[in-house]
């Protein structure tokens, strides 16, 4: 049976290791393996998931399988208390297209009562997030971009009233 909780400290270093396999895997046409390392030892640090999982203004869901952590969601609310910013949201390849990324984000999107709409960014070439986001009812509204280490990631933003 899946469960859905939140995540603690000591998940740190499993969720770590998810992100970074997930990332080898989804990117795995998108960046280079040195340009996975790279993006994904600042952004998936053990000392920032740390601080992340115990912040109070960030929500922190795990989904897991008995004892292993098998999909995560993170998120927090923009400042002027209107939009949930999905920050992160990623489900090992095993247990894809069973409806724990989608339950994920209802869950997530749970815990905002007070939010009017949802957003998030996604890489232009991740077909597959796009796809799946545009099922569950988001709609692309912009572009932006990171810099991480040099590497340029290019984003659409996508948005979905709640
Ligand atoms: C994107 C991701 C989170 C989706 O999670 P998932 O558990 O595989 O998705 P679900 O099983 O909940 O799918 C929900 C619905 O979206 C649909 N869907 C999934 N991928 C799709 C795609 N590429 N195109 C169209 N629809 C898609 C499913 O068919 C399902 O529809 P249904 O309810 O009618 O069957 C997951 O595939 C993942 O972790 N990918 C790699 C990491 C990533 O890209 N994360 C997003 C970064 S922004």
């Amino acid at each position: 049976m899946i469960t859905f909780q939140k995540a603690g400290s000591k998940d740190v270093r499993k969720i770590r290791n998810l992100l970074y396999q997930s990332w080898t895997r989804t990117y795995a046409n998108i960046f280079s393996p040195e340009e996975i390392k790279s993006i994904s030892s600042n952004w998936h640090s053990i000392e920032l998931l740390a601080k992340q999982i115990n912040d109070p203004s960030i929500s922190f869901l795990i989904a897991k399988d008995k004892d292993k952590i098998i999909g995560m969601c993170n998120g927090s609310m923009s400042k002027d208390g209107s939009t949930l910013n999905i920050e992160r949201l990623h489900v090992i390849n095993d247990y894809q297209g069973k409806g724990i990324g989608s339950k994920l984000t209802s869950k997530i999107i749970g815990m905002f009562s007070k939010a009017v709409k949802v957003e998030l960014e996604v890489e232009k070439n991740n077909q597959s997030a796009i796809g799946f986001y545009q099922k569950l009812g988001f709609k692309k509204v912009g572009n932006t971009s990171f810099e991480e280490s040099g590497i340029k990631i290019p984003c659409f933003v996508m948005q979905k009233e709640l």
